[in-house]
């Protein structure tokens, strides 16, 4: 038996109001251990909505037996979980999956599989089934509490599956997971994006938007506290649409900040939040709560008005600058962040201009910047865009040069002042030293003991450099 099924955008594009149905996961039936005395490794590339979703794949396997190795040799099972934001992830990805192959010289039983937004492409799954055939599994963002059932048919029919839904699936419940971190967490509070930027693929690999039930978002945070987490990020393409597609409820993202700040967990904050729906109710729920960190990511995009209309925004220049004042104005101590596309197409040297100086008035204290990659599907991808790469790369540079002062800026802000820190290990460049995040999410390294690391702490700044604070533990 042949299990082929491929994607269609046409079908992802669609937005059908339906009510959400919640379900709770039940193991896969008639399939025990498959996974006994074998080891498995997941690659996992872009946001953390993949991070997420590579916990619960590392639960519903460790679940059947496998263990986890960071050995390639020494692996039955290879999964990369895919990011297709832009053209370049989804590139290392094929070069990948090329040196990939050899692994099967050394285990012929070796399973390799493709999961997350790229199989959600048509193209890419074209391209898998003409190019890769060493690929044995790909399944999309839709159905990965079925990937035990995938794993159990390649290993007894040695033929290739590809499993991608395009039409979203509800809501599955209780899925089992392995955090990678033992103190922060992320929690998902909602799946999906209804947005449709235009130059943006979210929409159609990740479907449809749906909130989750507040009830399961507090019983896994309650959870989370038991064992002794400090800090949960509530994780949603658009957070602020959180309960909008509540069908006889009135429940917003604002209502359940409110609700978990309540909860006794030391820190949470949120990732990503559209300026559109940001509301003052929100701000005033920030601002409340001392374990609502100050800190919010609030992606821009452009600062030109004519740019944010043909990327489908909906707001202008001057309507986010008034946000982010209300937003300073509420909550004085806050960092701001953003993302920034430069080179979209149509972009002329006035409106990236015009991004310039939204950036310095915004004064973020750090932003992810991005030249724009044409996504098939989406309707940017047919616009006429006659920017040159090499002006393409001008004008991200100069970008970066303004944003990397809002960096030092923002470190600078804390020289000579005692911040909170989480302390997470040992610094990733110096291995005597620890490190951890302030409350406003700036990386400080400091000397200190083993036994710190999981604890909130004070730590003396003593300087502030471009990406990080040096600092010593307060006695
Ligand atoms: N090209 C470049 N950057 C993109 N982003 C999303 N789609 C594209 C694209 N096609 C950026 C946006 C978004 C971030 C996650 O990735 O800035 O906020
Ligand atoms: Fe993409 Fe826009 Fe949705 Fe963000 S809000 S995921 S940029 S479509």
């Amino acid at each position: 038996m042949e299990r082929i099924n491929k994607p269609d955008l046409n079908i992802a594009r669609k937005r059908t109001k339906y009510e959400v149905e919640t379900t709770v996961y039940e193991d896969a039936k008639n399939i025990k251990d498959i996974g006994k005395n074998k080891k498995y490794m997941i690659q996992t590339h872009g946001c953390q909505a993949n991070e997420a979703d590579t916990e619960v794949i590392r639960g519903l396997l460790e679940g059947q037996g496998f263990l986890p190795t960071t050995v390639l040799e020494e692996c039955d099972l290879i999964i990369i979980n895919t990011c297709a934001i832009r053209e370049n992830a989804e590139n290392k990805v094929f070069g990948e999956l090329g040196r990939l192959k050899s692994y099967k010289r050394i285990n012929p039983n070796l399973i390799i599989a493709v999961a997350g937004c790229m199989p959600q492409e048509e193209d890419v799954v074209e391209r898998i089934m003409k190019k890769y055939p060493h690929v044995d599994l790909v399944f999309g963002t839709h159905n990965i509490d079925k990937i035990i059932e995938y794993i159990d048919y390649v290993m007894k029919e040695h033929k290739q599956l590809i499993e991608v839904y395009s039409k979203q699936g509800d809501i599955v419940e209780h899925l089992p997971q392995v955090r990678e971190n033992r103190f922060k967490a992320w929690v998902n509070i909602m799946f999906g994006c209804d947005e449709f930027c235009t130059y943006c693929i979210v929409p159609y690999t990740r479907g449809r938007e749906r909130s989750r039930q507040k009830q399961y978002i507090i019983e896994e945070i309650q959870k989370l506290i038991e064992q002794g987490y400090k800090e949960i990020t509530l994780l949603g393409q658009n957070v602020n649409s959180y309960g909008l597609d509540f069908v006889d409820e009135k429940y917003d993202f604002a209502d359940l900040l409110d609700d978990l700040a309540k909860l006794d967990i030391p820190r949470i904050k949120f990732t990503t939040s559209h300026p559109k729906d940001f509301s003052d109710k929100l701000i005033d729920v920030i601002a409340k709560y001392d374990n609502i960190m100050p800190f919010i990511h609030l992606p821009v995009q452009s600062g030109s008005n004519s740019v944010l209309k043909k990327m489908n925004r909906k707001y202008t220049k001057e309507q986010y600058l008034n946000l982010v004042e209300r937003i300073y104005n509420k909550i004085p101590n806050v960092s701001l962040t953003t993302d920034i596309i430069v080179a979209f197409p149509g972009e002329t040297n006035e409106d990236f201009l015009e991004t310039l100086d939204l950036v310095d008035k915004s004064k973020f204290e750090g932003a992810y910047t991005f030249i724009y990659s044409p996504r098939k599907g989406t309707p940017a991808a047919s616009y006429k865009n006659d920017i040159t790469p090499e002006e393409a790369k001008q004008r991200l540079y100069k970008l970066n040069e303004l944003v990397n002062e809002g960096y030092l800026r923002g470190n600078k802000r804390f020289e000579n002042k005692t911040v909170k820190v989480l302390v997470e290990g040992f610094s990733k460049t110096n291995e005597t030293m620890l490190s951890g995040y302030t409350e406003n999410n700036k990386l400080v390294n400091f000397e200190g003991d083993e036994s710190l690391i999981g604890q909130i702490i004070e730590v003396y700044v003593e300087k502030a450099k471009t990406w990080s604070l040096d600092g010593r533990v307060v006695r």
